[in-house]
């Protein structure tokens, strides 16, 4: 029985969350493995809510959650988050979480540091959600990050501590912000630790042992391949790797135990923050798209742009990212369009592209090449068997199938856990 891996393969807020949510039923464990708390997941379960940033979306199941090494974590929002889903009468304990503790710390410095460049880009600003998720990342590779395991020895953390304040103030001073004093710092990480700490332990172990039992291990993916550090649309990317073959070096396991990957993808496209988006309408469809999709970000509350379906782009994110099968959401967003439209490749400056290349210039000048299908008048909201779809919408899947060179094999249609068709299961052999 294979294991699977989810990632995102636009520009995030697919819906990642909902099918996590949705295959964690046939799953024994769900693993984070990159990014942080600047993911947001929104989970419908009947009349509740949840809304996750650092929390595998397994947990909503009652499934173990692993926060992986790959995973930087903000130790703050982590019990504010563990906080506001127990009020939603979940139960996160040591039996139901576990983090490992080589996973690297992201501190109140990291989020300063974070909006400070930000406000000192202006105008190039990536459009980060300040979480510090940069910043934290640079100091991972640097060799100066505080990790989980840290908290644990005093005169480690405190020695790494100056190290890191004298890069960090010199950086904050530098940038006319405010700057962080070592003894608050020390105390409220040491004041913290018994709360992180008995969730903390080398969860490779935990994981080699699941793999020995033949347990499904399902691998929860944030962000998206267009936002991956390397392959994304540089420099308007996050700063981890979202492609799944992170999922291993993000846990602690081998590259076989990634499994089946399956990509998410809206059948329409949206990003939040700065950078290129070809297909990002502006009009009237693009305000009537968001306004249907509810497209405002989880983390940031910011609107998110909109655009029609970018085959080329997703066709890139596939093969980069490593993915089998697609699953499509928020078709029922598209429903009531006389006419769709599809992105198939890019003209810039006078030549025919099928992919986005890495330039910035040639990324910003890309202009879509589409294609028109025909829209459907009948509602797909709600539709749970592939029956009470209307044909053309059926005919607009089939396209997005040939187009991005992947099977759809889930589909999404409204936000609730129960409206999801599945045509092909990612855990069957
Ligand atoms: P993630 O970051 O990929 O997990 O996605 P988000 O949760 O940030 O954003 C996706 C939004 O779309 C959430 O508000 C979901 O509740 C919602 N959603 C997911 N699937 C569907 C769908 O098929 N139809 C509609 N209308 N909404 C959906
Ligand atoms: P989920 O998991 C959408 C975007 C930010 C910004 C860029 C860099 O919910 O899909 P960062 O704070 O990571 O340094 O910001 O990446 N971004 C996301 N956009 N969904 C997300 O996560 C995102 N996480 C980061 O808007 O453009
Ligand atoms: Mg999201």
């Amino acid at each position: 029985m294979p294991n699977v891996t989810i990632i995102g393969a636009q520009w995030g807020d697919e819906g990642k969350g909902k099918v996590v949510d949705w295959l964690a039923s046939r799953a024994d464990i769900v693993v984070r493995f990159q990014g942080g708390h600047n993911a947001g997941h929104t989970l419908v379960v009947g009349n509740q809510t949840y809304k996750l940033s650092l929390l595998p979306s397994g947990l909503v199941r009652g499934k173990l959650g692993i926060i992986g090494n790959g995973v930087v974590v903000d130790p703050f929002a982590l019990l504010a988050e563990i906080g506001r889903v127990t009020a939603q009468g979940l139960k996160v304990t040591p039996e139901t979480l576990r983090l490992a503790d080589n996973a690297p710390l992201i501190l109140p410095l990291h989020a300063a540091l974070d909006s400070a460049r930000e406000a000192a880009r202006g105008d190039r600003r990536i459009g980060t959600t300040g979480r510090g998720i940069g910043p934290a990342y640079e100091d991972k590779v640097a060799r100066r990050a505080i990790r989980v395991c840290d908290l644990a020895e005093p005169e480690t953390l405190s020695a790494k501590l100056d190290e890191l304040l004298l890069h960090h103030n010199t950086l904050l001073a530098g940038l006319g912000a405010p700057t962080f004093d070592k003894a608050s710092l020390l105390a409220s990480l040491l004041e913290l630790a018994p709360a992180i700490l008995p969730f903390a332990e080398p969860v490779w172990e935990r994981l080699a042992d699941a793999k020995r039992r033949g347990d499904r291990i399902l691998f929860e993916g944030a962000q998206a391949v267009m936002l991956d550090v390397d392959h994304g649309t540089y420099p308007f990317v996050t700063s981890s790797n979202t492609v799944a073959g992170t999922a291993a070096s993000g846990s602690g396991v081998g590259p076989d135990a990634v499994g089946r990957v399956l990509g998410i993808a809206k059948a329409y496209c949206t990003r939040v923050g700065s950078g290129p988006f070809p297909t990002e309408l502006t009009d009237e469809t693009g305000r009537l798209l968001g306004e249907r999709g509810h497209e405002f970000g989880t983390v940031t509350g910011r609107r998110r742009r909109c655009g029609w379906f970018d085959a080329a782009l997703v066709r890139q994110a596939v093969k980069v990212g490593g993915i089998d099968g697609l699953a499509l959401t928020k078709l029922d967003v598209l429903d009531g369009f006389a006419e769709l439209k599809i992105g198939v490749g890019y003209q810039i400056g006078g030549k025919v592209y099928k992919h986005l290349p890495a330039g910035v210039a040639a990324q910003a000048a890309a202009v879509p090449i589409y294609e028109s299908l025909e829209g459907w008048g009948q509602s797909t909201r709600g539709a749970r068997s592939w029956a009470q779809l209307p044909a053309s919408a059926i005919k607009y899947i089939k396209r997005v199938e040939e187009l991005v060179e992947a099977p759809v094999t889930l589909l999404s249609t409204s936000p609730e856990r129960d409206d999801t068709i599945l045509m092909q299961d990612p855990f069957s052999n």
